[in-house]
């Protein structure tokens, strides 16, 4: 029976390997801690390669360090997973930077390398995780017993993608990008019978965002959303990805997880 594209029936995880970028902190850590609960095999990637040791062991679960951006080490961290616990059916990307920075200052033009890097790890770097992946989760559709669901791919957006901020222009382009991919996406993996969905956090307390110089914290942070009147947690975010994971009708779309915010233009 093709139990994964049943109305109402969750997919079930046990025996799914998942592979959640950016998994040693933040909302990458929540979800890691709640695929690993739901029974899949989870392997954590992160550039902070000793933090995510950490995290693994403490988890009882595996990581490998990768910098998202640089591509072969990319395809050479996806081949070893194969090679070690099987082809990858679950992808979340959560590895991400936040670096602000305006376009000119005192009458300079900006450099343009930290606007590429704040692209290069967050959109390029998610880009780079898929085109590793997909081929795994064909692979193992192919193979897989029930003939049914191939993949799933949770990206990382953020409302920045829509209400990004002064200041923000890199991080709301490469998070305008993510969701942008998202349906094209969705169109050409549709085939393979495999899934992709963004999730666009508002303001989450996490290391992230707790390291923010204070001032900017202070102002972050009292942005409240109208209901709930506080900030997204790491285990709200993994809730939400839990939700895309297992919700078959769940495809093409960047859902909004933020109690109804709406950033204001400045900070
Ligand atoms: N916290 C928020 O309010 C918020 C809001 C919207 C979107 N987001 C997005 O959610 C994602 C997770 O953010 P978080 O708040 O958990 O931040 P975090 O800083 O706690 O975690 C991000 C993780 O990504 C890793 N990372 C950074 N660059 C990397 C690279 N090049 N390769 C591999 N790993 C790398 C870091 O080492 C860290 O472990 C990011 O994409 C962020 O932009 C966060």
């Amino acid at each position: 029976m093709n139990q994964q594209v049943e109305a109402g029936v969750p997919a079930p995880l046990a025996g799914r390997l998942a592979v959640v970028t950016g998994g040693a902190s933040g909302l990458g850590l929540a979800t890691a801690r709640m695929l690993r609960d739901a029974g899949a095999g989870v392997v954590i990637l992160d550039a902070d390669g000793a933090r995510a040791a950490a995290v693994a062991a403490d988890l009882g679960i595996h990581a490998l360090p990768l910098d998202v951006s640089d591509d072969p080490a990319a395809e050479a961290c996806f081949d070893r997973i194969e090679a070690t616990h099987g082809p990858v059916s679950i992808l979340v990307c959560c590895a991400g930077v936040a670096t602000p920075g305006p376009v000119t200052r005192r009458g300079a033009p900006m450099d343009l390398a930290e606007f590429r890097r704040v692209l290069d790890i967050n959109l390029m770097g998610s880009l780079n995780c898929i085109r590793c992946a997909v081929p795994q989760m064909i692979r193992r559709g192919r193979a897989g017993p029930d003939g049914a669901e191939a993949g799933v791919i949770v990206l990382t957006s953020s409302i920045a993608a829509s209400d990004g901020q002064m200041g923000q222009a890199a991080y709301a382009a490469s998070k305008g990008g993510v969701a942008g991919m998202v349906l094209p996406l969705a169109r050409e993996l549709g085939d393979h019978a495999i899934r992709i969905a963004a999730i666009a956090p508002g303001v989450f307390r996490t290391p992230m965002t707790e390291g923010l110089p204070e001032k900017s914290r202070d102002v972050v942070f009292a942005a409240l959303p109208p209901f709930p009147k506080r900030a997204g947690t790491a285990e709200d975010f993994a809730d939400a990805a839990r939700f895309v994971i297992g919700n078959a009708m769940i495809n093409g779309e960047t859902i909004r997880l933020d109690g109804g915010l709406r950033m204001p233009a400045r900070l």
